[in-house]
């Protein structure tokens, strides 16, 4: 059976995962939304004004609600930057199965935080959410996302074509990746545990 925590704050050794607030609209929009770099490996379009991206916002904020909502937003933990996000999708009742997908800004690529915070939110699914797997897929252009799924420890299990159509109508063929419960705390037992801080009091 799943456990759902809404959005607690999750602490790595360099980031802090937690909920987004109003105030981080003007950040993500400069850092990430409105940059063709990130949204070119994404489904959705970069955002035209900060408008797109404060509407996007308040559908966060009333989502966060539902204790079955698990969308962070990812910060520096030594300045408090907000530099990206990550979120668990599509968690199926009758599997246990989900998704997750993750945005950084560019300024903030190739730095290893991608890799902490997406071993970060599968060490807190499989360990506290009791998620059975854990699914990913990226453009077969966008190897640099594929790399930090195999750093977190998926497989690729295949290739899908056309798999997707980004918002400049191009079709993309997609590598899928999955992780199973078993295999993460089979292979990364009691150690996983100190990856991640969590507060469960946060909601
Ligand atoms: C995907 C993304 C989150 C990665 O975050 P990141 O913080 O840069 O990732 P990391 O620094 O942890 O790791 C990146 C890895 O990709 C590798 N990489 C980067 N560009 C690469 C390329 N063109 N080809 C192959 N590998 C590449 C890096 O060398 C690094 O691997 P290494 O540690 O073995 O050297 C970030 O690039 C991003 O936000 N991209 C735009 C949005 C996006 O693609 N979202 C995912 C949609 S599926």
């Amino acid at each position: 059976m799943i456990i759902y925590y809404g959005t607690p704050a999750i602490e790595t050794e360099r980031l802090l995962l937690g909920k987004f607030t109003l105030t981080d609209t003007q950040a993500a929009f400069d850092h990430w939304l409105s940059d063709d770099r990130v949204s070119d490996n994404r489904v959705s379009a970069a955002h035209q004004s900060v408008s797109e991206t404060r509407e996007r916002m308040n559908r966060i904020l009333s989502d966060y609600e539902s204790e079955e909502f698990c969308y962070w937003a990812i910060k520096l933990k030594e300045s408090g930057e907000l530099i990206g996000e990550i979120d668990i999708y599509d968690i199926e009742e009758a599997t246990g199965n989900c998704e997750v997908s993750y945005s950084l800004g560019y300024r903030w690529w190739n730095k290893g935080y991608g890799t902490e915070a997406l071993k970060a939110v599968v060490e807190f699914g499989f360990r506290h959410m009791n998620l059975h797997k854990i699914s990913a897929a990226h453009n077969t252009d966008n190897p640099a996302s594929g790399r930090i799924m195999s750093k977190a420890g998926m497989v690729q299990e295949g290739t899908i074509r056309d798999m997707i159509r980004n918002s400049k109508r191009q079709y993309k063929d997609c590598a899928v990746y999955g992780i199973l419960q078993e295999d993460y705390l089979n292979k990364n037992g009691e150690a996983g545990r100190f990856l991640i801080k969590v507060c469960f009091t946060a909601r």
